[in-house]
Parts: structure tokens; sequence; C-alpha cells
């Protein structure tokens, strides 16, 4: 057997059963309990970062719950684009909720609800009806990042799993483990810093992390591994530019620093952010009060943005304070 690249390793290595779920906090053996007295399951609720395995585990109870064609017929699965319709929700979530004449007494129902933090306050209260006047055969999992963007009385009336970002150990050992089972060969000399670039990437998203290894592979960049160039596709800015904007930046050069950096094309703001975080907290010979505050500038421009303000004002605004901050330091 070879590589596959005709099928998305991460459907292809999706987990099948609660033990392959990874580095979860959450309890494995109330879910399995849970499925084993199907009636007495709760609704639940699975909060967390995409790519931490919301969507696998509610799939693994799925198909627990419901073998064969059955499934079919008993689980509804829906993300935020159908619910933001209230019409929708009244009527067809309604009647999927309601509809018991097909079903044999001791069958359950399930409603899997993706991105429900996207769906508007007004369809959540509507929706919190329905929960509540459901059957007890009909179960509700509930899928989101934010569970603040839930309202209390649904959240109160679920069971809430919280999932967590995955950490680089276990990333590593995940894209080891595909690796392995795809026979993909990565340069030994190089292998370290290969996963150690894809676990940065992925941000602690396996999703993320398993696109980014069959990319690599599918366009050939392993071989010879093409760091720069994968750092390139995934929307990061390649190493040796970021280490010239660096040095600019340490050197007290602020004309070069804007230079190299208009000189960045496509750049994905909130990448460069992280990009430029983890090279400059790690260099030696910026003071640690200069590092602490230079942090919580960081947080704040990633905050700015992603409230919709000016990238390019909030990057260069950036690296105006970082260079401050550096050069004040080496006159003192
Ligand atoms: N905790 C985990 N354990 C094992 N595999 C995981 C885990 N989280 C994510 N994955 C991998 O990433 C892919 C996406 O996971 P998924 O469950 O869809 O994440 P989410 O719904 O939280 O965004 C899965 O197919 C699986 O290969
Ligand atoms: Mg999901």
């Amino acid at each position: 057997m070879s590589t596959d690249l005709e099928t998305p390793w991460v459907e292809k290595y999706r987990p099948k059963e609660f033990d392959e779920i990874v580095s979860q906090d959450i309890s494995t053996t109330n879910l399995t309990e849970f499925v084993k007295n199907r009636f007495d399951m709760p609704h639940m609720i699975f909060s967390g970062p995409a790519g931490t395995g919301k969507t696998s585990t509610a799939l693994i109870i799925a198909n627990k719950l419901l073998k064969g064609d059955k499934y079919y017929r008993n689980v509804l699965e829906l993300n935020a684009s159908d619910t933001v319709r209230m019409d929708f929700v009244r009527n067809e979530l309604n009647n999927f909720v309601n509809q018991n004449m097909i079903l044999s007494e001791n069958e359950v129902k399930l409603v899997i609800l993706d991105e429900a933090d996207n769906i508007p306050k007004t369809v959540q209260q509507t929706l919190r009806r329905i929960i509540e006047g459901s059957p007890p055969n009909v179960k509700f999992i509930l899928m989101c990042n934010y569970i603040n963007e839930i309202i209390d009385p649904i959240i109160s009336r679920c069971a809430v799993f919280r999932f967590l970002k995955l950490s680089e150990e276990k990333i590593v050992e995940r894209l080891k483990f595909i690796s392995k089972q795809e026979k993909i060969e990565v340069p030994k000399e190089k292998e370290k810093e290969f996963f150690e670039m894809l676990y940065f990437i992925s941000a602690g998203d396996l999703r993320k992390a398993i696109n980014t290894l069959q990319m690599s592979v599918a366009l050939h960049l392993l071989k010879d591994l093409d760091i720069n160039e994968i750092l390139k596709i995934s929307g990061f800015v390649e190493k040796p530019i970021m280490e010239k904007l660096v040095i600019s930046l340490l050197k007290g050069n602020y004309k070069e620093v804007k230079m190299i950096f208009n000189s960045i094309k496509n750049i994905d703001s909130r990448n460069f952010i992280r990009q430029l975080n983890r090279i400059i907290l790690s260099i030696d010979n910026v003071e640690k009060k200069n590092i602490l505050k230079l942090k919580i500038f960081f947080g704040e421009i990633d905050y700015r943005i992603s409230q919709g303000a000016d990238e390019n004002i909030q990057l260069i605004a950036l690296l105006s304070e970082i260079f401050l901050r550096i050069n004040k330091q080496n006159k003192n």
C-alpha cells in the first residue's frame, strides 16, 4: 500500500471509538454510560476551539446509538446556516422532533447542531422551547466554540463538555502515527523541525495539522522538505523574511523594517502576529519588563483586529511599538 491522497486524512483518521479521542479532559466513562442507558442520556453541549474532537465525539455517540439505516432516519445534523432561519427551526426541526409515528417506542432520535453559538438569540429562544417540549427519546447535542454565546436556559438543560486545544506532544504523536500509516518519509535530519512547524501552524487544531501534513505530501514538499514553502501555502511568512525583519528591528533601522513589511504580499495579520510574537519573545537581549509590556501589546493588537480594526495600521503600530521598546532599551 502506498500513500493515499484521494481521501481527506481528517476523515480517514477520524476517531471511531471514545478511547481514540485524545487529550480531552472529558469523561469518556460518562459518555459510554450515557450511550448504554440511552433514554437517560442528557442533552449535551460540546464547547471548545476548532479541531479538538467535538464533531468526532458526537458522531461516535450517534453511531453507537443508531446503527445502519436507523442512522439516516433518526439523526438530524444541522449547522448554523440552517438554524439561523427561524422558519426552519420552527417548522422542520419541530417536525423532526415531534414526528414519532414511524419510530418504534424504544428508538432514540438525535439532533446534532453544529456552530450553535452562531444561532441568533431569538432563534435560540425558539430552540430552547423545542428542546423543552421534545419527547424523552429525543436528544440534542449542540456544538460551539464559545459557550458564552449560548443562552443560559439552554446551557442549564445540558451537560456541558469542554474540549481543549491539543498539546504539541499530542498533535505530533497523531501526525507521526498518520505518517507511519501512510508510509510518508520525512527526512530524518529535518523531522523535528517539520513536526514543530506543523504544530505551530495548527495552533492546537488537529484538523489543521493533519490537513497541512496531507497538503505537504500532495504538493511533493517533503522530499527536500521545503519548510518555507509549507509556511507560505499555510498563510505564514517565510522564515528568512521574518528573520530579516527582526534583524532590522534590532538594528534600529525603521525605514528598513517598513520596507520589508511592505514587501510581504497577502499578509494574514493574525498569523503574522503569531509568528512575530514567537520570534520577539524568544530573543535573549530584550529585557524582561519590555517582554511583559510587549506581550500585552501583542494581545491588544490581536484583539483590535478581531474587532475589525484596520489590519495594516495595527500591524504597523505593533512593529513600531516593538521598535521603540527594543531601541529605547539599547540606548539606556
Ligand atoms: N481529540 C482528538 N482526538 C483524535 N483526533 C482528533 C481530535 N480532535 C480532532 N481530531 C482530528 O481532527 C479532525 C477534526 O476533528 P473534529 O472532531 O471534526 O473537530 P471539531 O468538531 O472539534 O472541530 C478529526 O477527523 C480527527 O482526525
Ligand atoms: Mg466540528
